[in-house]
């Protein structure tokens, strides 16, 4: 006899996993660094809610007292409505949500209940993951939250997936959401350009919406970044002050939403940007959200800042405790302008300045189409025969002769239309079939979705290291955003490419990754229009920017600092701005990794011997520059000058960088005081990187002080001089 076997659909068994709503209520999750508490609670009726974020709670037994209702209205009466940890579309929150569903059926509601959570110990951090369902729904979201206690940052997203019959249309889905219930709340946003990255803005939010968001696609962060400081109660303050600082790890489309509801509370939604992005998740498949990183501190930004740059190095950015190398690079001195001969000379030139590398920029590639300017080639990764006869191994050969290694600069997600690989392959191009086409710096992007085109770009990278395995760096740059938004690969599903087209960047970037774990790389897009921790996985550090006058750099540096260490930031000695000293310029780029972009034939013997000192100088300061902590002093925001310090793990060995952009005539110089040092340590101060014909001006050269006296009392470090630098050195006596 047959035994008759009951099947239950995977939607029923999905609905009978949701917990009694009662089962769980009033339970607590609590996610905690040393500093801060993020509390989370089981609502009665079984839903997700944030209870509490912010200073580290003394006592726990007084979390069950944090109530998951908030005063929904404004005649103070407490409706049952809360901070849902991830609210859903269609339900009674009145305000912008985490996530929008539409499910197969055309049903446009969700509504999340708690399942189960579990705490794991990851690398620094604990990982905490809560899984929600919906009731009615096979409809699941998993919340993952990284408290890294040390350093103060949290690092959250979320998984989403479902088994329903058909395809669900996801028309948002956010990272994470975060609820802030404050006097008052102040945005400080980071806008750019080409040539103006990272420019810092404030302003009030008030009730409504303000959305930081950019659709450009791959060039995603030309215009702002994916970055942004809140002010609790107050504008964000250097040195005091609470302030919650995000970022989030996406190098494409994203959107930063705050929101100011009824009864003034905020919420912060960080996630994609859904923009022309209906996202149709097939059952079974899991969309990943980015990451989003946060950290709040209780004493301004240089302490958010510190806490971000610590957990960086430790925990995100590629080879973050390694060292970095100086280098020599040639597009600011020959742009397209070169041959091998030129190049075996600035080779030898890296070598006597001092520098470990040689980078060789845009340039060197193509052959039916050459690449002798911005109109051609890009796609053809094969030497110009004409120019470089010898092949990339010539080159490495004569890196090798001059003793500094050699690196190569590539833009592989791109192809002008002329050139071999659009002949080819017209297909991998985002391109409209019926309409006219735009291009951004003559050129367009592959359509990194397809993985044909993932191959075809990891090939690049992998056949120059074949080739050549001692081709010791790259620079990938990616000049142009998404412009004709139409994928071939994707055809009907359209709302798929913004994000696939990241996914299949970061394909690309792990397999890189796994065969070459050393090879470290500098990520560039027409300057500083990609800087993300995302991307930062895969890249030791970022060009902040094209713009190389000191004067700029100094507003762009600060800005990236907020968010970034200096080995994450590389900045270049070039001959912009040329008003301004070469001193001037080199110390404005001593205080991120170190390179130079310039003829030695322009600088004379003094200037020459300077950055020759500097170089060596910046070499032996690497443990506080790089590895240690950074104190901005004074804001060139706030005055005409601008003081960065940093000091080592064991506040043996110290730097201060002090500018002076443009003082007014008498105005107050006041003395400078530091932080960080141990005030029991004696200090000796004495200023470096000096011009080989200038005597210092520094009044306490050479002189001992206690790290108490310093930073109590200080240092006079500015002066009158309009666009001038003084660099002090501190050491433990
Ligand atoms: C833009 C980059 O930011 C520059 O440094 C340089 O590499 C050019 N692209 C080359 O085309």
């Amino acid at each position: 006899m047959k035994r008759k076997i009951s099947i239950i659909p995977a939607f029923a068994i999905a609905m009978m996993a949701v917990a009694n709503p009662n089962e769980n209520d009033g339970k607590i999750i609590r996610i905690s660094t040393d500093n801060t508490d993020l509390v989370l609670k089981v609502g009665e009726n079984g839903r997700l809610y944030q209870t509490y974020l912010g200073p580290k709670l003394l006592n726990e037994n007084e979390l069950s007292s944090l109530d998951w209702a908030q005063h929904a209205s404004s005649d103070g009466s407490v409706s049952k409505r809360g901070w849902e940890a991830y609210s859903a579309s269609g339900n009674e929150d009145f305000f912008e949500p985490a996530i929008g569903v539409t499910h197969s059926d055309g049903n446009p509601t969700t509504y999340l209940y708690y399942v189960d959570s579990s705490v794991s110990q990851i690398d620094g951090g604990t990982q905490t993951d809560i899984h929600l369902r919906d009731d009615k729904y096979p409809f699941n979201v998993t919340l993952h939250y990284v408290a890294y206690p040390e350093e103060n940052v949290i690092k959250t997203w979320s998984d989403i997936k479902h088994n329903e019959n058909k395809p669900v249309l996801l028309s948002s889905y956010a990272s994470a959401i975060l609820y802030f219930n404050e006097a008052s709340y102040f945005l400080t946003e980071f806008s750019s350009d080409w040539a103006k990255e990272a420019q810092m803005h404030s302003q009030q939010l008030q009730f409504g919406k303000k959305v930081v968001d950019t659709k450009l696609g791959s060039r995603a962060a030309m215009h702002t970044h994916p970055f942004f400081e809140i002010g609790l109660n107050g504008p964000v303050k250097e040195h005091s002050g609470e302030v919650l600082m995000g970022t989030l790890g996406w190098t494409g489309n994203f959107r930063f939403t705050f929101e100011i509801d009824n009864v003034g509370n905020l919420r912060v939604i960080p996630g994609i940007n859904p923009y022309a992005s209906n996202y149709e998740l097939k059952a079974g498949e899991i969309f990943t959200t980015p990451e989003f990183i946060f950290t709040l501190s209780y004493d301004g930004a240089s302490q958010g800042s510190r806490n971000m740059h610590e957990w960086a190095r430790k925990y995100s950015l590629k080879d973050g405790l390694g060292s970095r190398m100086t280098l020599l690079n040639n597009w600011e001195n020959t742009a397209f302008n070169f041959n091998q001969d030129i190049l075996s000379q600035l080779m030898k030139e890296a070598k006597h300045l001092g520098v470990d590398m040689f980078l060789l920029d845009d340039g060197w590639f193509g052959n039916k189409y050459p690449r002798k300017d911005d109109h051609a080639g890009l796609g053809d990764w094969e030497v110009t025969h004409d120019k470089l006869p010898d092949g990339i191994s010539a080159l490495v050969n004569a890196a090798e002769n001059a003793d500094v290694k050699f690196g190569i600069w590539i833009e592989p997600e791109m192809v002008n239309p002329k050139s071999e690989l659009y002949e080819k392959h017209p297909d991998w191009v985002i391109e409209q079939p019926n309409r006219d086409t735009y291009y951004y710096r003559n050129q367009l992007v592959l359509d990194m979705s397809n993985p044909e085109v993932q191959d075809y770009v990891y090939g690049v990278v992998d056949n120059i290291l074949t080739e050549n395995p001692k081709v010791a760096y790259f620079k990938w740059d990616c000049n142009s955003p998404i412009t004709n938004i139409y994928s071939p690969y994707h055809k009907n599903k359209q709302g798929q490419l913004y994000i696939d087209h990241v996914r299949g960047i970061y394909n690309v970037l792990k397999r890189i990754k796994e065969k070459y774990p050393n090879v470290p790389m500098m990520l560039c897009s027409g300057g500083g229009a990609r800087c993300d921790y995302e991307a930062l996985k895969y890249f030791t550090e970022f060009w902040c920017s094209d713009n190389t006058d000191p004067i700029e750099r100094i507003y762009i540096q600060w800005g990236f600092s907020q968010f970034f260490p200096t080995k994450a930031m590389a900045a270049h000695v070039t001959s912009w701005n040329k008003n301004t000293s070469i001193k001037f310029r080199t110390d404005v780029a001593s205080m991120c990794k170190l390179g130079f972009d310039i003829g030695l034939k322009d600088l004379n013997s003094n200037e020459l011997a300077y950055c020759q000192q500097a170089i060596e100088n910046w070499k032996r300061l690497q443990p506080a520059i790089m590895d240690g902590t950074q104190y901005r002093l004074v804001s060139p925001y706030e005055t005409n000058h601008a003081v960065v310090e940093y000091l080592d793990k064991e506040k043996n060995q110290g730097v201060i960088f002090a500018y002076n952009l443009s003082p007014r005539f008498q105005e107050k110089l006041h003395r400078v005081k530091l932080q960080g040092l141990d005030p029991t340590k004696k200090y000796l101060v004495k200023e470096i990187n000096l011009m080989p014909d200038s005597k210092t001006q520094f009044a306490q050269n050479n002189k001992t002080f206690s790290g108490d006296y310093l930073m109590k009392i200080g240092l006079d470090v500015l002066s009158y001089a309009h666009n001038s630098s003084m660099v002090i050195e501190i050491i433990a006596q």
